[in-house]
């Protein structure tokens, strides 16, 4: 069965061709750092139109690149949540009259589990259970998965998402948008000893995060240090500094719950994804922390670890091949609880 897969819930255009048989065909890439970088963060309405401007073209252009006719595809999958509303709509009005018109079904895919089968891509995949890390702009999860649409619910966060974490932090150290790879670039030149920032909630059991007082702690330390500081290069050294300080707060702070998680599941395997899945040295890390306790990290290629159409064509893929589509009309939720998701078996 072969689907195309359409992403528009935030800031990036993705669409993708997956195949059940030969896996992904191809995907392709529209962002919109260009459309928002002059107002330092997503405008919801620049992001709705733009995404109405380049969701044909690219599907045009993935079908010139991979070969395949319109009428090979057998099924469409579009991000029906959560995200921004507007957004959102455009990929579900799009997906559903192109199905309607091919008279094929369609199917409204949630976005974070898009993001947690992503890895499903990659030729060493995971098997299931597994207990899943989901790190992106709106979202920190730790789940428990025993397969597609069997989520338990094992933590969260209670305030700021890691990726939102990061994007804030960045933007008060004077970063551009999109701030989290921003300041992972920038933490690189960083002196890791200079700063200790707290690892928020780890003193406790449970496994909650908390991120929003990291920020805080970043911009106390900013406006402390950078008092009678003149010297552009030491500005910018105090700059990387935090950065590293506050890169290095967080990993380890994921980390930690992390290997919390895997104690108490007993799970062999963790799967991380989501956009701050990019980290290097998330990644690192955690495979360090996996590979001591026995087991092993998953995460898809950095290209698949921010938003795309390819993770969003195999979610639907996955279950379409087990039957399920939506009626003729379409919806958005712009918020959708994974847990409400229904079971393959
Ligand atoms: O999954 P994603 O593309 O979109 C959402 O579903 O939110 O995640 C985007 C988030 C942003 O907050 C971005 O700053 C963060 O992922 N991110 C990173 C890195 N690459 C993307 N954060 C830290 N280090 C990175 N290398
Ligand atoms: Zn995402």
């Amino acid at each position: 069965m072969l689907v195309l897969g359409i992403e528009t819930s935030c800031d990036e255009t993705g669409v993708a061709l997956c195949d059940s048989e030969k896996g992904l065909l191809g995907h392709v890439l529209h962002s919109q750092i260009e459309v928002h970088a002059e107002y330092g963060g997503v405008v919801p309405e620049l992001a709705s139109r733009d995404h109405v401007r380049k969701t044909l073209p690219l599907i045009e252009q993935l079908l010139d690149q991979t070969g395949v006719q319109k009428q090979q595809i057998a099924g469409i999958a579009y991000t029906a949540g959560p995200g921004l509303v507007g957004a959102l709509l455009v990929g579900a009005a799009i997906g559903r009259s192109l199905a309607w018109a091919l008279q094929i079904p369609a199917i409204g895919v949630h976005h974070m589990e898009g993001h947690l089968l992503a890895p499903m891509l990659e030729l060493d995949r995971p098997a299931f259970p597994f207990v899943a890390l989901l790190v992106s702009g709106g979202h920190t999860q730790l789940i428990e998965v025993k397969g597609v649409g069997q989520y338990r619910m094992l933590g969260e966060s209670l305030d700021d998402a890691a990726g939102e974490a990061f994007d804030k932090t960045a933007k008060l150290l004077g970063l551009p948008y999109p701030g989290g790879p921003e300041l992972a670039r920038l933490a690189e030149s960083g002196d890791p000893e200079r700063f200790r920032f707290p690892r928020p909630m780890t003193d406790r059991p449970g496994l909650d995060f908390s991120f929003s007082g990291l920020k805080t702690y970043a911009l106390n330390t900013l406006q402390t240090e950078m008092e009678g500081l003149a010297e552009d290069g030491l500005r910018q050294q105090l700059r990387a500094d935090i950065s590293r300080a506050f890169e290095d707060a967080v990993v380890d702070t994921l980390v930690i719950k992390c290997r919390r998680a895997i104690k108490q599941t007993g799970a062999k395997t963790l799967v991380l994804a989501g956009g701050v899945s990019a980290n290097r040295r998330l990644r690192a890390s955690m495979q360090g922390v996996m590979q001591k306790a026995g087991g092993q990290a998953y995460y898809p290629r950095p290209e698949l670890c921010t938003d795309n159409g390819a993770m969003i064509a195999y979610a639907g893929l996955q279950r379409l091949l087990a039957g399920q589509h939506e009626p003729l009309t379409f919806a958005a939720r712009p918020r959708w609880p994974m847990t409400e998701l229904a079971s393959l078996v």
